[in-house]
């Protein structure tokens, strides 16, 4: 018999596509793991139609999916080769908490948790679906147990389980942007670091502090398109004016498209900072946030990390989640986009992740 060891397998455990389905693009990302390295097999970005995507619900499964479909055979770098996806939906749309909950046993926590669901959660519980995890017992008062729980509406979820059937895609799991972006950006040796991560989309903004586990998160309807149309409105431009005016680094449209949009930024760095209080004051008093990390398509926005560092006193840059992935032979992605495959990445690793 001859044997050809240079073949791919039929089946590859990992053969798995992170899909990030933004409001108004679709980011999808492959990867591969060849001895101590991550590699890159295929990446690109979709735009996609307003309307396609409201409120979270993929609303147009067909039209989506034929445009993914195409998306996928022209891909610009590399290939889309998978037929297994990890999905995500974003933290604006879901209900994540750590509950802090009197210690039972393995049985008694799942009614624990279902009847403490019912009182904080603000939706009928039929239309969620409901996930926890334990964590372990609570740093302050160790006769209580921690638990993540999460809870997403079954409406998102369902359109995403259409969609992917309309791809031929096995969805492996769905989990919230944010848990995505941690993954992608603060790497394992990081652990133990506190950190507050940020995904700056087109639509809203959401964050989290993150040491080994996410302890808080927040959002705001606050996104790109925000400010594009602020910028619009106050300068009396066309939208794509304001857009191309929003992405340039001229110091003297820095200064005029920082006064417009004035009341977003403070905004943004209100909810932040509140989250930051919150933290301190609830759940951890000793770690220090190191860092703030931005990711997603408005993170790129000039002086934005300059801004954050000042108005919050705490160091904020851009996260770059290509630093750890080898991306030879494909040339690599400019520096601006970057963040903006942030949420991708994240769904991608996380097939790697029980190594
Ligand atoms: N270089 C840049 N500077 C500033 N903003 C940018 C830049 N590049 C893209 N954006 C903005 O990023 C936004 C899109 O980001 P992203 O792709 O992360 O959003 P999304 O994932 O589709 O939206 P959401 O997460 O809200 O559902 C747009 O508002 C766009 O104007
Ligand atoms: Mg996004």
């Amino acid at each position: 018999m001859d044997f050809n060891f240079k073949t791919d397998p039929i089946w590859k455990p990992h053969d798995i596509v992170g899909i990030d389905i933004g409001t108004r693009s679709v980011k999808a990302v492959q990867l591969k793991k060849k001895g101590k390295l991550t590699k890159l097999v295929g990446y690109g970005r979709l735009e996609v139609p307003e309307n396609y995507i409201i409120e979270g619900i993929i609303s147009e499964p067909e039209k989506l999916a034929g445009l993914i479909k195409d998306f996928f055979k022209k891909i610009t770098w590399g290939k889309i080769t998978a037929t297994r996806v990890n999905l995500s939906i974003s933290e604006s749309k879901v209900f994540t908490r750590i509950l802090t909950l009197p210690h039972t046993d393995d049985k008694s926590r799942s009614d624990a948790v279902i009847w403490e669901a019912t009182q904080i959660v603000p939706m009928a519980m039929d239309d969620l679906y409901i996930d926890w995890q334990y964590i372990g017992p609570n740093n302050e008062d160790p006769k209580s147990d921690d638990i993540i729980f999460a809870a997403a509406p079954k409406s998102i979820v369902n359109s995403y389980i259409q969609l992917a059937g309309l791809l031929g895609l096995e969805i492996i799991s769905i989990e919230t942007n944010l848990g995505a972006v941690a993954r992608a950006m603060v790497p394992n040796k990081a652990i133990g670091e506190t950190v507050l991560v940020v995904d700056l989309g087109a639509k809203s903004t959401s964050m989290a502090i993150f040491d080994q586990y996410i302890r808080v998160t927040g959002s705001t309807l606050v996104g790109g398109e925000n400010l594009t149309k602020k910028i619009a409105e106050v300068l009396k431009l066309e939208i794509n004016e304001a857009e191309r005016l929003k992405l340039k680094k001229d110091d003297k449209d820095l200064v005029k498209v920082r006064e417009a949009i004035d009341v977003e930024l403070t905004d943004m760095t209100r909810e932040i900072d509140r989250m930051i209080h919150y933290y301190y004051e609830k759940i951890n008093k000793e770690n220090i946030i190191s860092k703030i990390l931005l990711c997603g398509g408005t993170a790129s926005l000039p002086g934005l990390s300059e801004y954050f560092t000042e108005k919050l006193d705490i160091t904020t840059v851009v996260g770059n989640p290509w630093s750890n992935i080898s991306v030879y032979p494909i040339k690599p992605v400019p520096r601006e986009e970057a963040p903006i495959y942030t949420n991708a990445i994240g769904l991608a690793l996380l097939g790697f992740e029980n190594e």
